[in-house]
C-alpha cells in the first residue's frame, strides 16, 4: 500500500502501510549519503537511541546521471537497504536542478552546456550559478531523471515502503537578484500575467495585467514563483505518473533583511502560497525550514487548512525538543526534523559551524547549532510522541486538547480553558541549553489531565464565577505503554504545591477536585 496523505477525522495525516504515521525524523548533512561506508560509520550509528523512525536523506542528481542518459541506482538503493537495517523509514530529497537557490547538483554534462541550459542573470547581465527556471530543456532534464527515480522506488520499494515522502529540490530561489534578467526572463516578464493565474487567483484587472500593476511592490518575486513552481510541477507531476509518493517542496524563510533575493525570491514562503499552491498542485504541502529564533510563529503561519506541517529542517539547539511537542500537540504535524541529525551525538565541540561571518551573511541565528543536551531532550520528545500516539490521534482537533509554548522572552504564560476548570500554565525563565516552556494539555475526563511538556507549571482554578476552591485528588508521575498509563510516583504531597514539568519532556497524569 503506497503511502498517502488523506484525512482522519478531518485532519491531514501521512498513513504508511494504512496506518497514521508521525514522522519524528532527522535530517542528515547534506554530503553524508554519497558514501554508503560513512553513513554506516559516521550517520546510522549516531541516530540509536535517539527514537526517530524516519530519516531525512538526498538524492543527488549528479551522481544518477552522470552520462546523460544513463541512470545509475545504486547508491539510492544502498540506502534504502540500509534504513532498512536500521528500521527506519526514509524520506528522499531530490537535489535537482535547484538547491539552496542554485544549481550546484546537476550533472556535469548540464553544467557545461551553458548555452543549452541557461543560467539567470541578474539586472547587471552577471551570470548567477542558477539555471533559470524559463530553461524548458533543463526542467525536461530534470523532470525525465525524476521519473526514472520514482520508477526504480516504484520497482524496489513499492512492497515494504520504506521511502515514505519525496522533497521536490531543495529551498528553491533566487540568490542575489530579485529577478531573472536573462532574455528569456525579460521576454516573459513583459507580457501579462498569463490569464490562468490571474483567474485562479482572483485576480484579473481588464486594464493592465502586467506583473507590476497586479503586484505591485512583489512582482519580480511572484513572476519567479510563478515560474519555480510551473517547473516543479512539471517534475513533481512526471514522477508522480509513474509512482504517486507523496511530495512538498521546502523553503527558505521570508527573513531579515526582508527584500526578496536576500532570501531565495520566488521560493514557496508564506507571502507566496497562493501562486504555489495553484501552479503546482501535485505538491501535499509546502514546508518552512526554521532557523530563526520565533520558531512557534512560524509553524503558527504554515499551517493551515490545505497544508499539512511538515517540517523538515528546524534548529537542533535543545528548544527543538518543546518546538517537537508543540508541532505535534498544536499542529498535528506530520514530520519533525532537525537538521544535521548525526550530530547529535557528538560532542558540542566538535561539531563544525560556518564561521561567524558566514553566519551573519546568511542570517543564521548561531545559537540553531548549539547542541548541548539536545541529544537526550529530543530523545525523550519522540519517545513521549510515540507514546501518546493514540491519544493524539483520539483527541487531535477537539477542545479536550490544547497545546501552548512559549512564543518569545516576553510570554509569560498562557490560560487553558476546560470544561470545568480554567488551567493557568506559567513558563520558566529560559535558560542556555534547556527546553523552554510548552507542551500540551488532554482533558481525559472533565476532572482528570494529563499534562506533557517542558519547564512549566500549572494553576488548576475554578471559572470566574464559581465560589470554590481547586485541590488535588491524586497527581501520579509515569509513561503510557501501548496506550495505557502506567504510574511510577505518586507526588500526592510536597510536589502537588506547584505541579509542573521539568527541563526533560515528560508526562504527568492528576486528577482533581473543587471544595
Ligand atoms: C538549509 C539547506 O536546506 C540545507 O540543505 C543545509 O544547507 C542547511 N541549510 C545548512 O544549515
Amino acid at each position: 500500500m503506497i503511502p498517502e496523505i488523506k484525512k482522519d477525522n478531518g485532519i491531514e495525516t501521512l498513513y504508511v502501510n494504512g496506518e497514521p504515521f508521525f514522522a519524528l525524523a532527522g535530517e542528515i548533512h547534506n554530503s553524508s549519503a554519497s558514501d554508503l561506508d560513512f553513513m554506516e560509520k559516521n550517520v546510522w550509528p549516531n541516530l540509536r537511541g535517539l527514537n526517530m523512525n524516519t530519516v531525512i536523506v538526498p538524492v543527488y542528481w549528479d551522481q544518477i546521471e552522470k552520462t546523460e542518459g544513463e541512470y545509475d541506482f545504486s547508491l539510492v538503493q544502498g540506502l534504502i537497504e540500509q534504513a532498512r537495517d536500521n528500521n527506519m523509514k526514509l524520506v528522499l530529497l531530490w537535489f535537482g536542478l535547484w538547491k539552496n537557490g542554485e544549481s550546484m547538483y546537476v550533472p556535469g554534462w548540464m553544467k557545461k552546456d551553458t548555452e543549452t541550459y541557461f543560467r539567470v542573470k541578474k539586472v547587471n547581465g552577471e551570470s548567477i550559478n542558477t539555471i533559470s527556471p524559463l530553461c524548458e530543456k533543463a526542467v525536461e532534464k530534470d523532470a525525465a531523471a525524476f521519473k526514472r527515480l520514482m520508477r526504480f522506488l516504484k520497482a524496489f520499494d513499492s512492497e515494504k515502503n520504506t521511502v515514505i515522502i519525496i522533497q521536490v529540490e531543495n529551498e528553491i530561489g533566487l540568490l542575489g537578484t530579485a529577478c531573472d534578467y536573462s532574455d528569456a526572463g525579460k521576454d516573459e516578464f513583459a507580457k501579462a500575467v498569463p490569464s490562468e493565474l490571474l483567474e485562479k487567483l482572483n485576480k484579473k484587472s481588464v486594464e493592465d495585467n502586467s506583473w507590476q500593476a497586479i503586484f505591485n511592490n512583489d512582482a519580480e518575486e511572484a513572476f519567479m514563483a510563478y515560474h519555480f513552481a510551473k517547473a516543479v510541477e512539471t517534475i513533481t507531476a512526471s514522477g508522480r505518473n509513474e509512482y504517486p509518493l507523496p511530495c512538498y517542496a521546502n523553503a527558505w524563510l521570508k527573513q531579515y533583511p526582508w527584500y526578496a533575493g536576500s532570501y531565495p525570491s520566488g521560493g514557496p514562503v508564506v507571502q507566496m502560497h497562493d501562486i504555489w499552491k495553484v501552479t503546482a498542485p501535485s505538491l501535499f504541502t509546502l514546508a518552512p525550514d526554521i532557523y530563526v529564533s520565533y520558531v512557534p510563529d512560524i509553524m503558527d503561519e504554515y499551517h493551515y487548512e490545505g497544508n499539512p506541517l511538515f517540517i523538515p529542517e528546524v534548529r537542533k539547539d535543545a528548544v527543538t525538543a518543546t518546538y517537537c511537542l508543540y508541532a505535534f500537540g498544536k499542529h498535528n504535524a506530520i514530520c519533525y526534523s532537525p537538521f544535521g541529525i548525526e550530530e547529535l551525538a557528538m560532542d558540542p565541540d566538535s561539531i563544525d559551524r560556518p564561521p561567524m561571518a558566514v553566519m551573519m551573511a546568511l542570517n543564521i541565528d548561531p545559537t540553531a547549532f548549539d547542541i548541548a543536551g539536545s541529544k537526550d531532550y529530543l530523545a525523550k520528545a519522540y519517545q513521549l510522541i510515540n507514546e501518546i500516539k493514540q491519544l493524539l490521534l483520539k483527541y487531535r482537533g477537539t477542545e479536550h486538547l490544547q497545546s501552548f509554548v512559549k512564543h518569545s522572552e516576553n510570554d509569560f504564560g498562557t490560560l487553558l480553558r476546560f470544561e470545568n476548570y480554567n488551567l493557568q500554565v506559567a513558563y520558566a525563565p529560559r535558560e542556555k541549553f534547556k527546553p523552554v516552556g510548552g507542551g500540551m494539555v488532554f482533558e481525559l475526563e472533565p476532572d482528570k489531565f494529563l499534562l506533557v511538556g517542558t519547564n512549566c507549571n500549572f494553576t488548576f482554578m475554578p471559572s470566574a464565577s464559581e465560589n470554590c476552591k481547586v485541590g488535588v485528588l491524586e497527581y501520579e508521575e509515569g509513561n503510557f505503554r501501548e496506550g495505557k498509563w502506567i504510574k511510577n510516583r505518586v507526588l500526592n504531597g510536597d510536589e502537588s504545591m506547584a505541579i509542573g514539568l521539568g527541563a526533560m519532556p515528560e508526562c504527568k497524569l492528576i486528577e482533581v477536585y473543587k471544595y
